[in-house]
């Protein structure tokens, strides 16, 4: 195991009703003026945006709204809050809904104290240091930004979609976990969230390094979790037990828990963006597409592995005498998982088209420090297309 920092300061409040908080948990952290700020009108329809509001009434507290953030957030909707912020006084950012809208919280909070254009923290012209604080009231078990120390958005100049560096400062104060709101989200956000879970462990799990037996371990029993929720929360929408442990292992799968002390990889996650920069699918639709392709590549780097990924994950039983042959159908498995819950797992299936694999290579060249990439097998240009053509098969 690699020595390691673990400072992850979100106070999570988790379970059903819990939102009735918020107001509390905004003045606990020193807001007095918040910025409310959520997506296309999920959180109208299913109570999120009435419970919220009426926990900041009670808590007397003012609140302005920006509202429409797109999944796959964009720069525009970043310069609207920053200058909203500015011009109301904000103290205090409040994100309601799943990680596009954390995100542009994120980032919003980022650019407030900053007299330039924010989107210098993600090209690494300014260090992000401090930040207004954010909470999040998370109604899409995801991408994890309820925990995470990131944010990902697209700069709608050149359409880059990039994530910025890491920083403690954007953590957020503190999230609420309500599964109940999940489950008004269609099956396929809640696959497609599934997907990002599992590929936030995977990302993790595929290392070089040695000695990692206890997250190995860690990793293991959330990708089983998810294995098991996932199915039971698409037949069943309203089921309370499977949409609480999506909840909950979405953010452990992103909060770092289960990565530290070990190499990571994170070479699916680079060529999921530039899919849904190109073609704005569904982050975990992505994923579905390319994660499988990329284990297919990089499999016979470390077999074993694989091996034990298919045995511990889907219970396929060891081949001592070629454990290749297992570690190629934990690969099969997952794939076959992914199209169960109704994901795409080809190109065609998300609208990508195999002509533009150069130009997404290109693209992501583009990013300072663009190639290689991936702590598990280093991927060039040239593996990047090898991997994006296995995907386009
Ligand atoms: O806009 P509304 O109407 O709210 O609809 C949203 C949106 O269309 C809908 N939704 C959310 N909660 C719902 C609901 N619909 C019905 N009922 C509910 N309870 O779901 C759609 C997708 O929402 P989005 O926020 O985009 O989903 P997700 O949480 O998957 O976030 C994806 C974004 O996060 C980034 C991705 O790249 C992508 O841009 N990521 C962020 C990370 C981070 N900050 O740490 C890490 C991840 O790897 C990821 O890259
Ligand atoms: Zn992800």
């Amino acid at each position: 195991m690699n020595n390691f920092t673990f400072y992850a300061p979100t106070l999570f409040a988790f379970g059903d009703g819990e939102e009735k908080n918020t107001g509390a948990l905004v003045r606990r952290f020193g807001g007095s003026k918040v910025l409310l700020v959520y997506g296309g009108g999920s959180v109208k329809k299913n109570g999120a945006y009435d419970a919220v509001t009426s926990s900041l009434n009670q808590a007397e507290i003012s609140y302005v709204e920006l509202s429409g953030i797109q999944a796959n957030p964009r720069s525009g909707k970043v310069y609207e809050g920053i200058e909203l912020c500015r011009k109301e006084g904000v103290d205090f950012l409040l994100a309601l809904g799943g990680g596009s809208v954390i995100d542009t919280a994120k980032a919003i909070g980022m650019g407030v104290g900053y007299d330039g254009d924010f989107w210098d923290f993600f090209t690494g012209k300014a260090p992000i240091t401090t930040s207004l604080p954010v909470g999040t009231v998370l109604t899409i078990s995801a991408a994890g930004s309820e925990g995470s120390d990131s944010c990902v958005i697209t700069q709608e100049a050149g359409n880059l979609k990039w994530g910025c560096p890491k920083s403690d400062a954007i953590r957020p104060k503190f999230s609420i976990l309500n599964p109940r709101y999940t489950c008004s989200l269609p099956a396929y956000q809640t696959a497609s969230g599934a997907v990002d879970m599992l590929a936030h462990i995977c990302e993790r799990y595929f290392t070089n390094t040695a000695d990692v037996a206890l997250t190995d371990r860690l990793c293991e029993a959330l990708m089983r979790t998810v294995v098991d929720a996932a199915p039971r929360a698409i037949a069943n929408p309203d089921d309370y037990a499977a949409r609480a442990d999506l909840m909950w292992t979405g953010m452990l799968a992103h909060n770092n828990s289960c990565g530290v002390g070990r190499d990571q990889d994170w070479a699916s996650h680079q060529m999921e963006h530039e899919l849904s920069a190109f073609y704005d699918c569904a982050h975990g639709a992505g994923l579905a597409v390319v994660m499988p392709a990329w284990m297919e590549y990089v499999l016979p780097h470390n077999p074993m592995r694989f091996a034990q990924f298919a045995q511990c994950v889907f219970g396929c039983e060891m081949d001592f005498a070629c454990p290749e042959r297992t570690a190629r159908e934990g690969v099969e498995r997952l794939r076959a998982f992914f199209r169960s819950l109704g994901m795409p797992t080809t190109f065609a299936e998300i609208g990508a088209d195999p002509k533009d694999i150069p130009a997404m290579v290109a693209h992501r060249a583009e990013k300072p420090g663009g190639f290689p990439f991936g702590g598990f097998v280093k991927i060039g240009p040239d593996e990047m297309e090898s991997i994006l053509r296995l995907a386009a098969r």
